[in-house]
């Protein structure tokens, strides 16, 4: 007597197949792809006030002897929390470095940023070389750079760090070493390898790496674009890129920074675009419309604009506002996937 065929079904394949570590396209939904990108990193605004507090506090319980950096995170509240990044990209924290301490030197493969708030007397040495901190200064550690930082000043020195451990670590690549001594030995300062740029440029002499931007060129030169009307982002005021002098390219390859300068008195066009952008205010207040949200942000204060959110930045006070900025287009354009619309 022949045995009645078995009748197949969805449910029994996709049981079989489970267990030969297969599954079927089916299973994934791609009939309800949206037609725009969609995050889950959620429009934010960080006080000033909230991070200073938490900082000072932290001076008090965490020593430098047994935590590898004195740091607190902005943790988005749509991503999860057990990796507490700023957005999925872009990691951005607030270090503190009290008078005659030490973060010890090492490197990792995340690159890093670091953009100076407050304090004097302190530095960080990059690959040996040594970068005076001072409010505005902008200073880079690579990818695979030794860094570490001291405070030799009479007061806490607090800054802004930006890396791209997020996307490191969705690659699967972060790792770090530590450095045989505390402190890397200093063999020149940033302000030597200034001061040689031009010649070296000129005469195409090879150049150092190149890690620190001071503010004082940085603030002449966006002051000296915001002279010219015609200079005028329709969306973002007037944008300095800080660039990589190297190579021509952005300031690191996933990472571009920029400082924006908004107006007194005006208000820029909704756009937006497949970058996701974390925002530090230096100077000034103002407020940015993000999707339904509106921000009103003050000196300090930190905020994040998530991809494909339409965004308006907005100025109604009487002093100019300065935004310093941090970006991942340049991940997005090398893997073909930044576009922008207004
Ligand atoms: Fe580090
Ligand atoms: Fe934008």
């Amino acid at each position: 007597m022949n045995q009645p065929a078995r009748k197949d079904s969805v449910e029994q394949l996709d049981q079989d197949m489970a267990g030969k570590n297969l599954s079927g396209y089916w299973r994934l939904g791609m009939e309800g792809l949206p037609d725009y990108p969609v995050t889950s990193v959620e429009p934010c605004l960080w006080k000033w006030q909230d991070i200073y507090d938490s900082l000072v506090r932290a001076g008090e319980v965490i020593s430098l002897e047994n935590s590898e950096r004195r740091v607190v995170r902005l943790v988005n509240p749509g991503l999860d929390r057990k990796h507490a990044f700023a957005t999925h990209t872009i990691q951005v924290s607030f270090q503190y470095v009290k008078p005659g301490e030490n973060a010890r030197a090492h490197r990792h493969t995340p690159a890093a940023l670091r953009f100076v708030i407050q304090g004097e007397g302190g530095y960080t040495t990059v690959n040996g070389q040594q970068c005076v901190m001072e409010p505005g200064d902008l200073i880079l550690t690579p990818k695979l750079t030794w860094h570490d930082h001291s405070n030799d000043g009479d007061a806490p020195i607090v800054w802004l760090d930006g890396l791209d451990f997020p996307l490191v670590t969705a690659l699967h690549q972060v790792m770090q070493e530590r450095f045989t001594e505390r402190r890397q030995p200093i063999a020149r300062s940033s302000e030597d390898v200034m001061s040689s740029l031009g010649s070296s440029m000129r005469h195409g002499l090879p150049l150092n790496d190149f890690f620190h931007y001071k503010w004082r060129d940085t603030e002449s030169a966006l002051r000296a674009l915001a002279k010219t009307p015609a200079n005028r982002d329709r969306y973002d005021g007037y944008l300095l890129e800080y660039r990589n002098l190297v190579n021509g390219g952005p300031t690191m390859t996933t990472i571009q920074c920029a400082v924006q300068l908004l107006p007194a008195k005006d208000e820029m066009e909704s756009h937006r675009h497949t970058s996701t952008v974390m925002y530090h205010v230096f100077r000034g207040r103002g407020a940015t419309q993000i999707g339904e949200q509106r921000f009103e942000w003050q000196k300090g204060d930190t905020f994040v604009v998530p991809l494909w959110y339409a965004h308006r930045h907005m100025n109604s006070w009487a002093d100019d506002a300065i935004l310093f900025t941090m970006s991942d287009a340049p991940a997005l354009k090398a893997l073909d996937l930044y576009r922008e619309e207004s």
